[in-house]
């Protein structure tokens, strides 16, 4: 609607400097003629009183949609790439060019729409106003115009293939733009202001940030520089024939004996027919400027996702996970992540039913927090199949599975929301449960934290916002595995749930947790061989193979890597306290 408004308006705009120069012309004939009898009628200032009125009612409009309509057009944009993005699944976020994308798509998407829109309303009244001036010329004489437009079409076509070697140039810049953003990301972001402090860093990536931008620096100056040495010869050109032009014309004005406002119209068509020659080529121009940003923009929306259905909007179809999950089966599984020559896991097989909890052991990098993305569906293209209830996970409706599966990740997140939020997003529609809530925060022992809260469950937490509270590492784990145990859920995966945790709290967790889960599945990693001990079942994994299986007492007694990791800890433990006695 506003949108028509401003169309139609930036088109009568552009008829505008037109009618207000018939009008003047219309005036001084006017003066002209009936100078002699000193009898200039008030109508005679009439049109141009009307132009001007019409002037002023066409601005104002276009001023009050032109606002409304820039603010919808920039919230339209960023809510299309939100939702965009919101059909991202992680091998897209973990793909650094896809990433980068999203945030140079980001980031442009801020003022770069608002200057097209301008640029291109722009160069339509321009166009009008060229046109209707363009008329007059070829009314009186139409080779006229030949001379004006020969030098602005010479300058527009050099300035256009000026425009492309900028184009590629700037194309270029891409990997070492990024490189910047991430420097500029390192030194503004609170979580590596610490290590960049503390290792004196500072100094180090400025100086980096800074050369990047001298690069670039040099490289827009040799640009700029061209182009206003071609833009400043073009325009000495076309000055010169608009002169030539205009000479021409009061001669034939003259030998025709043309009134003064004919003379005046004319030499009025000659300047508009430039200024707008000029304004139309210059928009072009920077229209294909834009080139570079509208094609990353449609390159972001035509995104395909390899994997369908694992972005943040989950697939409607598939089938629904309407039954409670009794048994849960990784068969011959084998996975690389996306780019990636090796497997990070391989031919990995096991089995777990409802009441038992299996536990998930191994080094760094053995493939364990691979078997939970891979059971909770975030990558799909694994060989193999991994089934529940029996049926392949690539079949089921996420939505309705996500609902059954409580999970707590490694690198879990601290929502900067209340402690309401950040224990009720696991169950979203009952974030006013606060009995619920309460509960699951007494499962973990979180709940005496929330208690010395100013606000308790209200209390925002976090120092993004204003009156957030930080809570330490090992709080903040205990809310977000608060936050799983909130689900009412069929399975429980949880990786590491206990790194930030002291012992104690540790205990209490597993403790609490073991009663919990009674008739459900669980699935947990750790690297406290002490936590896994009661699990009904140990999967050691080493280079993405199970290696071993059983309970904590037959791996000790098969001797094999189980035995070797569980005596590290146990040895340590007691050199501790052998070195604590010596003393
Ligand atoms: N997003 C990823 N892209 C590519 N490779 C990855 C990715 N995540 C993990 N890997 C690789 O996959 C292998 C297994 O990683 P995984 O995270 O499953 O290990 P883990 O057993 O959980 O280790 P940790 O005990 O350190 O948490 C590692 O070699 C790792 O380098
Ligand atoms: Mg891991």
């Amino acid at each position: 609607m506003y949108f028509i408004i401003i169309i139609i308006g930036y088109l009568l705009k552009g008829i505008l400097p037109i009618a207000n120069l018939l009008s003047i012309q219309y005036l001084v004939s006017e003066i002209e003629t009936r100078s002699l009898s000193h009898t200039l009628q008030i109508s005679a200032v009439f049109p141009l009183i009307l132009v001007m009125f019409c002037g002023l009612l066409i601005s104002s409009l276009i001023e009050y949609s032109d606002k409304l309509f820039q603010i919808a057009l920039i919230n339209q944009l960023q809510t299309l790439i939100v939702l965009q993005t919101s059909t991202f699944n992680l091998a897209d976020f973990e793909n650094p060019q896809v990433h980068n994308q999203l945030k140079r798509v980001q980031n442009d998407s801020i003022d770069r729409p608002i200057q097209i829109y301008k640029e291109l309303i722009n160069f339509l009244s321009s166009m009008v106003t060229l046109c209707s001036s363009i008329a007059i010329l070829i009314a009186f004489r139409w080779w006229i115009l030949l001379i004006l437009i020969v030098s602005p079409l010479a300058s527009f076509y050099s300035l256009l293939r000026f425009t492309q070697i900028q184009y590629v140039a700037k194309k270029k810049r891409a990997p070492l733009q990024r490189k910047s953003r991430y420097i500029n990301y390192l030194l503004t972001n609170e979580k590596s202001f610490k290590e960049i402090v503390l290792y004196q860093l500072s100094d180090y990536f400025t100086a980096k940030y800074k050369s990047i931008f001298d690069i670039f620096y040099k490289e827009d100056k040799y640009l700029a520089k061209k182009r206003i040495n071609l833009y400043l010869s073009f325009q000495v050109i076309s000055t010169l024939f608009i002169a030539i032009a205009l000479i021409m014309i009061i001669q034939i004005s003259w030998q025709e004996k043309l009134l003064v406002g004919s003379i005046y119209a004319l030499v009025q068509a000659v300047l508009l027919t430039n200024q707008n020659i000029n304004t139309v080529s210059q928009g072009l121009i920077s229209l294909c400027d834009h080139n570079l940003y509208l094609d990353e923009l449609f390159a972001f929306f035509n995104i395909n996702h390899k994997q369908e259905n694992s972005g943040m909007l989950l697939r409607e179809s598939g089938v629904r996970a309407d039954a409670t999950i009794e048994c849960i089966e990784f068969k011959n599984v084998s996975f690389a992540y996306p780019d990636q020559k090796e497997l990070a896991l391989k031919d990995v097989s096991f089995k777990m039913k409802r009441g038992e909890s299996l536990a998930l052991v191994g080094r760094n990098g053995s493939g364990k927090t691979t078997v939970i993305k891979l059971l909770t569906g975030l990558y799909e293209d694994f060989k193999g199949d991994i089934l529940i209830n029996s049926i392949s996970i690539r079949n089921y409706n996420k939505e309705t599975l996500y609902d059954r599966i409580g999970v707590i990740f490694q690198d879990f997140v601290q929502f900067d929301f209340s402690v309401r939020e950040n224990i009720g997003f696991g169950s979203i529609g009952h974030l006013e449960l606060d009995a619920r809530i309460w509960e699951s925060a007494q499962l973990t022992g979180v709940d005496k934290v929330i208690r010395d809260l100013p606000n308790q469950l209200e209390q925002q937490l976090g120092r993004n916002f204003e009156g957030g509270i930080q809570l330490s590492g090992g709080q903040w784990q205990k809310i977000a595995i608060s936050r799983a145990l909130f689900k009412d859920a069929d399975v429980y995966v949880l990786d590491e749930p206990s790194s930030f945790l002291d012992p104690e709290s540790e205990k209490q967790v597993f403790r609490q947790f073991q009663n919990f889960i009674n008739d459900r599945l669980c699935l947990y990693i750790s690297h406290r061989y002490t936590s896994v001990l009661y699990a009904d079942k140990i999967l050691v994994l080493d280079k993405g193979q199970i290696v071993e299986e059983g309970t904590h007492q037959e791996l000790i007694k098969s001797r094999g890597l189980y035995y070797d990791l569980f005596s590290d800890e146990i040895n340590t433990f007691q050199e501790a306290l052998v070195t604590n006695d010596a003393r």
